[in-house]
Order: structure tokens, then C-alpha cells, then sequence
């Protein structure tokens, strides 16, 4: 997959260097090492002599040996430059340049039997990314994490978006606020969501976004979490003072190393144009290439699913009675059925029809297997097996029906957090898929987890979830997993681990709302990390035309969708029922034709918090996409298509809100229209309050 391979080594081989500078190819970004008179490392980041990391330490402490924090020396350092190509299977584009200029320092402690580790710095145009590494030696083999001292000193009182640190959720709403402001508002901000534990002191979550008042921005993650616990910030709002706060286990350890070993990349991404943040690949490239030999079966996938009238229709439920205190291994079938059971062949048969129809690759079913009656809220280890159907949901039957009419049914594995019991059941879960024709599944991870101690976000989960991914690949199955640990780039390594939620969602539209802004924040947040299974496409937007409350989903129908392109994933759902679909048929064509694939990708306006534009070229098609979407307040996006090619005429088709539609008011409302345009047509086009505009463009036939 490598296209081209440039490699300039110079090795810098010296004792006693106190401080090194690297810059990045372009040489904006300036990076600065050294160590302070304590022999404590630290580094400061610069971008065009504006600073984004003053001197900030670096340092792990640990329950059992003495702690990497204090007492090196330089022994040694390494300069690197590497300027490459590569393809990922999938993506928001064909090929990805990796342009870095490394520094990679070997620090020795002489007073711990000259034990040593490596800070290893890749400084890209993009940003930063860096690790520890603690390479195999004679005095460190095992080690206890108790903490990592990683240090985030910002130059002011940046403005941040940002959700509250949090071992077992991901799934908060944003809230914009100065760094000093966060002290006031964390109370705020830690809204009630299930199974959450909310970090003590003042932490908040990566990827923590920020801009500041001289227009910097500036994005902190990680990249490739493995065999590690995932990483929340500790905020000193006075001193706009950021560090890392590891996710504990059940006795308060945060990870166990072994050498050779390292830390997931702590990464720095910085730019002065907001739409570079998006365009940004840095953490990408900061991941392994995936050592799959056969990767021919992982593929897009466009999918519906017996899934949004669970949460709105009030018609139908996941469990197939209402009785409770059921038990794995009793038989289900003398259960008294509720009636309002949604997986059940009828229901099932009528979403393969319309995915075939309407050239959808898969139907998602949730509830078709034995254990919904009491889980939720109860702290229960077996909950599921993952291969016993309820008595209406006919395995074999629906397996041949959808195959016949060429559409997957998508697993689903509720684990209900007892990854214990996942663990045993998994091979015997992926085999019966095999057997009986799924390629995808979408896993959950609801509740609190057992082991019981453990954390969504620790070390124990973070290796459950990969462990997953890999064993779904030796079954040639992708996965798809809802709240699991943020991503960190880990599906350019594991390309199976298609998409995850690891966010607030769709669902929250029907469970309080989600904020207008709350897409426009996401990109420059959850999504640096990797593909979010959003779960757009609600058309019926007004909740209460199902006579059961008064709650809306806070967009236009056309801003729904925009979220096509906005949101990347080459998993995506038209979230909607079917019989909504119909409804509005017209606009239903942007969902079939939408590419999830692709070629390239143009950031053409973007601001967190307010709006972003964005084009994307298909796949190895002559087709391009456009999504714009905008908070609470309408605006006008200008959208230049000079990302077309010269010399050619195209047809646009443009979806656009009503001139009366926002998200509170006539959301579905819309027009569409075609328009010749060529590469340098301009467009103004308007966007209502909470609105968005969905274009879908095709070269002309020669005639
Ligand atoms: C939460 C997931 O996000 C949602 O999509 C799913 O329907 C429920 N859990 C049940 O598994
Ligand atoms: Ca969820």
C-alpha cells in the first residue's frame, strides 16, 4: 500500500545534549525538548511564534518501581524525516501523506541502575504527536502505572469545547466555554446519563477542541490506545493548565506494562484555519498499518434498522414479554408475549424489502435475540448468549429471505457491559454468524461493566475492545461497536472496527434533544478520533406526530441530510422508518445516492460550535457530495465547486431548507432544484436556524 518510500535519517549521536528543536516540513511548528535542572523532561510547542504548548513536563509515575519522573539525562537522541503515501482501505480520501520530522530521545536514569526510556516526537504540518517508549533492558521489565504526568500548558484562557471527564461515558453534550469558565460549569455539563461516572476533580474528555483569541486551533487526543487506558484531561482553569488523568481499574492501578512497551501518541493537532483541523490525518498516520492479509470483505455499508421505533413510536420493544427475571437458558418460548416485540419476521421481512428496493446493503434487528425482559439498570453477568432467537424472529427463514433479495441483516450483540460473559460466548457468537450469513456486527456495551470494577475506559476494556475486533476478523465479520472507549485511529490497524458511536448520538433526539450546534462541535471532537455511527437521516423530525410527547429532533429535515457528508463514516444509517421514507420520497433520494466512500474531501467552510461546508468526490466515481450544516442561527454557506475539474459541465441537485424552516419551525419544509454549474460557479445559498443544505453533483453526459 505504500506508493512511495522516502526516508532521510540523520543520527545525532551525542551525551550530553541538553535541548533539542525540530520544526515541522513547513516549518510552522516548532517543537523545543529539554530537560529542567532536576533532569525532568519537558517540551513546548510553537506555530508561527504563537505559542500552543508552553514548557510543560513530562513523566510517569508508578506503584512499584521508582517513577520515570525525575533524574535523566540525554544519552541519546535521533532525527528522522519521513515523507510517504499510503491508502486506506476506506476513507475521506484515496491517499494520505505522511510528512513528519521525528526527534526520538533516549532518557537514562543513572541513579535507577541507568534505566531508560524514549520520548519519541513527530512534528507533522498538522500538529504533534508523541510517546513514551520503554524498550526492552536488564533493570525494567514489569511496571504499575499509577499515573501519567503529561502536561498541556496553554498560552491563555482559550475558549474550549469540551464534555466532562468521565470513565464510562462518552456520551455528554458539548458546552463552549472559556478554560476559566469550565470550574463553574462542570456541574452543569455533567447531565445524568446511565452508568456514568464522572471524574472527581476537574477533568474534562479528549478530543478536548479549543480556539484561541488570536484564532489558533488547537486539538488534543491520542492516537493508537492499545494495551493502555484512555486518557481524560485535568484542567487548572486558573493557570489554563491541562494534564493527563489515566482511567483507573477496580484497585486503582492504571495500566501494567511489560517492556517492550509504549503509550498511546498523545496528540497536539494546531492550525490557524479551522477546516485544516478537519482535513487533519495526523492521528491517523500516528497508527499502525493494518497487518491483515485479506482485507477483500471489508467494505462499506449503507443500512437501515428495526431500531428507531424503540425509541419513538412507543410501538414496539427489544424484549418479546413483559415479564421480568428471566434467566439465560430457561425456555423463552413459554414466555407471554407483549405483542409490541419489533423483531419479529413480519416487521423484519417488511425493512429487507424496503432496504432492497431502495439498494441498501444491510437491516440492522435489534432485539431478535433472548435476554431484553430485565437487563437494564440490573448489574447481572448473563444476560445474553448471542445465538438464541425469541420465538418470532426465525433465523433461517429471514437469513434466505434477505439473501434472495440481496441485503445483509446486521447482527446486533447488546453486551449489556458484561464483557466477561461476551468473552466467553464470542466464538461461538461469530461462528453462528458465519454459519448463518452476517458479516457486520453492531456491539453495546450499556451499563455498568463486569469485570466489576473495571471501567468503559481503562486498560482491561480498552484490550477487550480490540480483542473483539480481532477475533471478529479471523470470522471475516465487521464490527461496529456503541459506547466503547472513544477511537483513536485504531481502524487503520484493525480496518474491521468499522465505525462506533462513542458519543451522544442520534438516539438523545428522542431522549431530551440534541443542541442545534451539537453536529457542528462533533467533527472537531469525537470524530478526529475515527467514524462515528451517528445514526442520521430522521425526517420525521416533530416526535410528538407519534402521539407519545412533545419532543422534536433539533434539525431541519434537510440538515439530516447534510450529516451524510458532514459526519464521515463508511458505515451509515438511514436511522428513519420506512414508512417516513415514503413520505418524502424526493428527498429520500440524497440518502440512496449519497456516496460513503471516497475519492477526496474539500473542507470548504468551517467553524466549531457554528457551521461547516464540506465536498467529497465518490469513489472511484464521477459523483460529489456536498453537506452543510449550521447551528442555531441560519447563515448563508458559499460554496465555490472550483473543487471540480476544469473544462467539464456538471448538474448539481440541491436540497435546501424552506425559506421558513428551522429546526423548531416548519423543519420539513425544503426545495429541490437542479443547477448547471461548472468549476467556477459560486453558490450563496441560505440555511435556515438549525438548518442545512444537502447537493448532490454528476458530471454531464458528452453529447
Ligand atoms: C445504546 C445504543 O447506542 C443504541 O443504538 C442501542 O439501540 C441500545 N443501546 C440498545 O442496545
Ligand atoms: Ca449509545
Amino acid at each position: 500500500m505504500c506508493k512511495f518510500f522516502f526516508t532521510l535519517l540523520i543520527c545525532v549521536c551525542s551525551t550530553l545534549v541538553q535541548g533539542q528543536v525540530i520544526k515541522s516540513p513547513d516549518g510552522n511548528l516548532t517543537l523545543k525538548f529539554e530537560l529542567t535542572g532536576n533532569g525532568i523532561p519537558s517540551y513546548q510547542l510553537d506555530f508561527k511564534q504563537k505559542s500552543v504548548i508552553k514548557p510543560s513536563l513530562l513523566g510517569i509515575s508508578t506503584s512499584d518501581v521508582p517513577s520515570f519522573s525525575e533524574g535523566f539525562s540525554i544519552s541519546k537522541t535521533d532525527q528522522n524525516s519521513v515523507n510517504n503515501t499510503w491508502d486506506p482501505i476506506m476513507g475521506e480520501q484515496k491517499t494520505i501523506r505522511n510528512n513528519y520530522n521525528e526527534l526520538l530521545i533516549t532518557l537514562t536514569q543513572k541513579a535507577e541502575k541507568d534505566r531508560f526510556i524514549n520520548i519519541r516526537f513527530r512534528l507533522f504540518n498538522d500538529g504533534l504527536g508523541f510517546r513514551y517508549e520503554f524498550p526492552k533492558q536488564p533493570n525494567l521489565k514489569y511496571f504499575v502505572i499509577k499515573e501519567e504526568n503529561t502536561q498541556f500548558n496553554l498560552a491563555g484562557d482559550h475558549k474550549a469545547f469540551w464534555i466532562p471527564g468521565d470513565y464510562d461515558t462518552n456520551e455528554y453534550p458539548y458546552t463552549t466555554s472559556k478554560m476559566s469558565e469550565i470550574p463553574g460549569l462542570m456541574k452543569k455539563a455533567t447531565v445524568d446519563i446511565h452508568a456514568q461516572q464522572p471524574i472527581k476533580n476537574l477533568a474534562i474528555q479528549t478530543p478536548a477542541m479549543m480556539k484561541t483569541d488570536d484564532g489558533l486551533y488547537i486539538n488534543i487526543h491520542e492516537a493508537a490506545l492499545i494495551n493502555y487506558p484512555a486518557m481524560s484531561l485535568n484542567v487548572d482553569a486558573a493557570a489554563f493548565k491541562l494534564s493527563s488523568h489515566l482511567t483507573p481499574d477496580g484497585v486503582d492501578n492504571k495500566g501494567y506494562m511489560q517492556t517492550d512497551a509504549q503509550t498511546p501518541w498523545r496528540t497536539i493537532v494546531v492550525s490557524d484555519k479551522a477546516a485544516d483541523i478537519l482535513a487533519s490525518k495526523l492521528i491517523l498516520n500516528l497508527n499502525e498499518p493494518t497487518a491483515y492479509k485479506d482485507v477483500s470483505w471489508i467494505k462499506p455499508v449503507k443500512y437501515i434498522g428495526v431500531w428507531w421505533e424503540y425509541f419513538v413510536a412507543g410501538k414496539s420493544t427489544w424484549a418479546y414479554s413483559d415479564e421480568n427475571n428471566v434467566r439465560m437458558g430457561q425456555d423463552f418460548s413459554k414466555l407471554k408475549p407483549n405483542g409490541r416485540h419489533g423483531a419479529n419476521n413480519e416487521n423484519v421481512k417488511k425493512h429487507i424489502d424496503f432496504a432492497a428496493a431502495n439498494g441498501f446493503d444491510a437491516v440492522l434487528v435489534e432485539g431478535w435475540n433472548v435476554g431484553w425482559e430485565d437487563w437494564f439498570g440490573n448489574w447481572k453477568e448473563n444476560v445474553f448468549d448471542f445465538v438464541t432467537p425469541y420465538p418470532d424472529f426465525n433465523v433461517k427463514e429471514l437469513q434466505q429471505y434477505a439473501k434472495d433479495k440481496g441485503v445483509k441483516i446486521m447482527m446486533h450483540h447488546e453486551t449489556s457491559a458484561s464483557a466477561t460473559n461476551y468473552e466467553r460466548r464470542l466464538d461461538t457468537a461469530f461462528r453462528f454468524m458465519n454459519e448463518n450469513g452476517y458479516n457486520a456486527v453492531k456491539t453495546g456495551y450499556v451499563g455498568k461493566i463486569i469485570p466489576r470494577g473495571e471501567h468503559h475506559d481503562s486498560q482491561w476494556m480498552v484490550n477487550h475492545y480490540i480483542h473483539v475486533a480481532e477475533k471478529a476478523a479471523d470470522h471475516k465479520i465487521m464490527v461496529n461497536s456503541h459506547e466503547a472507549v472513544r477511537p483513536t485511529g485504531l481502524h487503520r490497524t484493525y480496518p474491521n472496527w468499522i465505525a462506533q458511536e462513542s458519543a451522544r448520538g442520534t438516539e438523545f433526539e428522542a431522549m431530551g434533544g440534541l443542541a442545534p450546534e451539537h453536529a457542528t462541535i462533533l467533527p472537531f471532537t469525537r470524530l478526529m478520533g475515527g467514524p462515528m455511527d451517528y445514526t442520521p437521516g430522521i425526517f420525521q423530525t416533530d416526535l410528538s406526530y407519534y402521539g407519545t410527547g412533545n419532543q422534536r429532533v433539533n434539525t431541519t429535515l434537510v440538515k439530516q441530510l447534510a450529516y451524510y457528508v458532514t459526519m464521515y463514516s463508511p458505515l451509515q444509517m438511514a436511522a428513519d422508518m420506512p414508512e417516513n421514507y415514503e413520505r418524502f420520497k424526493d428527498a429520500f433520494q440524497f440518502i440512496k445516492d449519497v456516496a460513503i466512500d471516497w475519492d477526496d474531501t474539500y473542507i470548504l467552510e468551517a467553524e466549531p460550535g457554528d457551521f461547516i461546508t464540506i465536498a467529497r468526490k465518490a469513489k472511484n466515481k464521477n459523483e460529489w457530495f456536498i453537506g452543510g450544516i449550521t447551528d442555531e442561527n441560519s447563515r448563508t454557506a458559499e460554496i465555490s465547486f472550483n473543487f471540480l475539474p476544469e473544462g467539464k459541465k456538471y448538474t448539481a441537485t440541491i436540497y435546501a431548507d424552506g425559506k421558513d424552516a428551522s429546526w423548531n419551525k416548519n423543519a420539513q419544509s425544503y426545495s429541490i432544484k437542479k443547477l448547471a454549474i461548472n468549476t467556477k460557479t459560486k453558490l450563496r445559498q441560505k440555511l435556515g436556524a438549525g438548518g442545512g443544505v444537502a447537493i448532490s453533483i454528476k458530471e454531464d453526459a458528452d453529447k
